[in-house]
């Protein structure tokens, strides 16, 4: 099966990275370049521009940033819409608002392609394990098309329906993470600032009913100040952003979303945005020295 591959950021590079472990001739761009370096070395060809990698594969796989970068590499001159054409499969697994979705599902609809958006749950670990969770939605024969190439990259993946659907899970799924960092963040200072070995805080949490990956995963690393990016905290304020977006057009109160969305943008105004997204502990341990 040959796959093209859009953006090779912390994620796409393990995603694209996987595909070629498990035997997919893939095509890979990235708007940096000489990041397709790595994945040549590995065996994968290099399309000059979203355009040319389309025009070379059946089926293209994109993983950028945010809902701008995610337009551009389709709407823009050489970008990927160029070369849609009758049964081509594109497929965004960048983390979007479903307005983007639905914007590049048209698009892609009207030259005759198929559209899918597909979310992932997961971070850079689970990325090169292969043990994503994809939140699917959008045309379904593209969906059963894509199957093998999902069954790579994750554990499970789910079919949502239409464009859209995938989009706002993810989002729910983010806000909830976001608000959940922002109280372990505030529970560490507490703990520490009540005269509690943060440690001895993190073993109490994991044998509680509110024992989970992320805290036992982060909790140690944030205690020692490491915040090396895992998911970018500037991508999780984007997730926040969009995520209170969909709460505005449902008119759903969401609080403790948006006081985090709050921390997250503090973060970022202190030049944290680079920075994993636990990195928000930082913010809130130095605002109350
Ligand atoms: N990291 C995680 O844990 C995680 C988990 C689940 C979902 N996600 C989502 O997955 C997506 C990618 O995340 P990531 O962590 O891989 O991000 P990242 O490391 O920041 O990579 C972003 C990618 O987008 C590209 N890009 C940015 N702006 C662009 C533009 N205007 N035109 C073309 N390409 C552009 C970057 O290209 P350059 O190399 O040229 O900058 C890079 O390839 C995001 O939507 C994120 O929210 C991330």
């Amino acid at each position: 099966m040959e796959v093209g591959f859009l953006g090779l950021g912390i994620m796409g590079k393990a995603m694209a990275t996987n595909l070629l472990k498990h035997g997919f001739k893939v095509t890979v761009w990235n708007r940096t370049l000489s990041k397709c370096d790595e994945l040549r070395e590995l065996g994968a060809s290099v399309g000059e521009t979203p355009a040319a990698v389309v025009a070379r594969c059946k089926l293209t796989i994109a993983m950028l940033s945010d809902p701008s970068a995610a337009l551009s590499v389709v709407f823009n001159k050489n970008g990927a819409l160029e070369k849609i054409s009758s049964g081509k499969g594109y497929i965004d697994m960048s983390t979007v608002d479903a307005e983007t979705s639905i914007k590049i599902n048209e698009a892609i609809s009207s030259k005759g392609g198929h559209f899918l958006e597909a979310p992932v749950s997961g971070s850079k670990k689970p990325a090169e394990d292969g043990q994503l969770v994809i939140l699917a939605a959008g045309e379904k024969s593209l969906y059963d098309e894509a199957v093998p190439a999902f069954d790579v990259l994750g554990k499970k993946s789910f079919f949502l329906g239409k464009v859209g659907n995938g989009a706002k899970m993810k989002l729910v799924v983010n806000m909830v993470m976001g608000s959940m960092m922002n109280a372990f963040s505030e529970g560490l200072v507490l703990a520490d600032k009540s005269g509690l070995d943060p440690h001895t805080l993190l073993d109490v949490l994991d044998l509680g009913a509110i024992a989970n990956p992320m805290f036992k995963m982060k909790g140690p690393t944030m205690i020692k100040g490491n915040y090396a990016p895992a998911f970018p905290l500037k991508h999780q304020q984007k997730d926040m952003r969009l995520a209170l977006a969909l709460g505005d057009e449902n008119a759903v109160s969401m609080p403790v979303a948006a006081a985090s969305n709050e921390a997250f943008k503090k973060a970022r105004s202190l030049g944290l945005g680079d920075l994993d997204f636990s990195a928000v502990y930082k913010t809130v341990k130095d605002s109350q020295s």
